[in-house]
């Protein structure tokens, strides 16, 4: 083998060496587990499951969602939210039909369909969860009567 090639590799080698983390190595941006240990999320609790619909705050909020979804399945084949609240089932469902502004697409234009950009629901709707605020907040919504 020519050393020409051999220099250049071993150079690489030494490289790949010297950029291992350390294993104690920690970054603050991730928490306290070492870089090169794997971190484990906190389990979900329950989400509130009450049914009783929450005031919105301001106008154009995103209601959030009074009842569990864990498992519900939105993919290509199959969006299980619809399955209760596309306009068409909520007469058997009993849910509240996603507003007409779900049909319309960037354009403007009104679909028969919903609109791909409201098709994953979660992006804008959440379960709530009954944890305490991690820090204080004075954000105060619309007065009702001020709308
Ligand atoms: C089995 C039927 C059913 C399914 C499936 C379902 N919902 Fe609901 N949803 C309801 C009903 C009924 C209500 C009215 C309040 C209640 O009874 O919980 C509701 C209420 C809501 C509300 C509150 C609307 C408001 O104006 O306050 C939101 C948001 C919502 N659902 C989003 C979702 C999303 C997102 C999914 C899918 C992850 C979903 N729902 C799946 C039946 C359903
Ligand atoms: C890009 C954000 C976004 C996505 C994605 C989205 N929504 Fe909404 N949704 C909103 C906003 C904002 C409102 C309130 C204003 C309005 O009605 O347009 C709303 C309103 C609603 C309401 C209340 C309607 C009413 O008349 O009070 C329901 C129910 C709902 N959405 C269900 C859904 C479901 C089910 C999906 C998925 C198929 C979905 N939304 C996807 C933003 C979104």
């Amino acid at each position: 083998m020519k050393t020409s090639f051999l220099i250049p590799a071993l150079g690489l080698v030494a490289a790949v060496a010297w950029a291992q983390p350390s294993p104690g190595l920690v970054d603050a941006a991730r928490g306290p587990v070492p870089v090169l240990e794997s971190t484990h999320p906190p389990l979900l609790g329950n989400a509130v499951n009450d049914d009783v619909r929450r005031p919105r705050n301001y106008d154009q909020q995103p209601p959030t969602i009074p009842h569990r979804v864990d498992g519900y399945q939105i993919d290509r084949n199959f969006n299980k939210c619809l399955d209760c609240h596309a306009r068409a089932k909520s007469d058997f469902s009993g849910a509240i039909p996603v507003s007409a502004t779900h049909y319309i697409d960037r354009a403007g234009k009104v679909l028969p369909q919903i609109s791909t950009r409201r098709y994953f629901c979660m992006q804008c709707h959440i379960a709530q969860e009954r944890d305490p605020a991690l820090v204080g907040n004075s954000f105060r919504g619309v007065e009702p009567d001020k709308k």
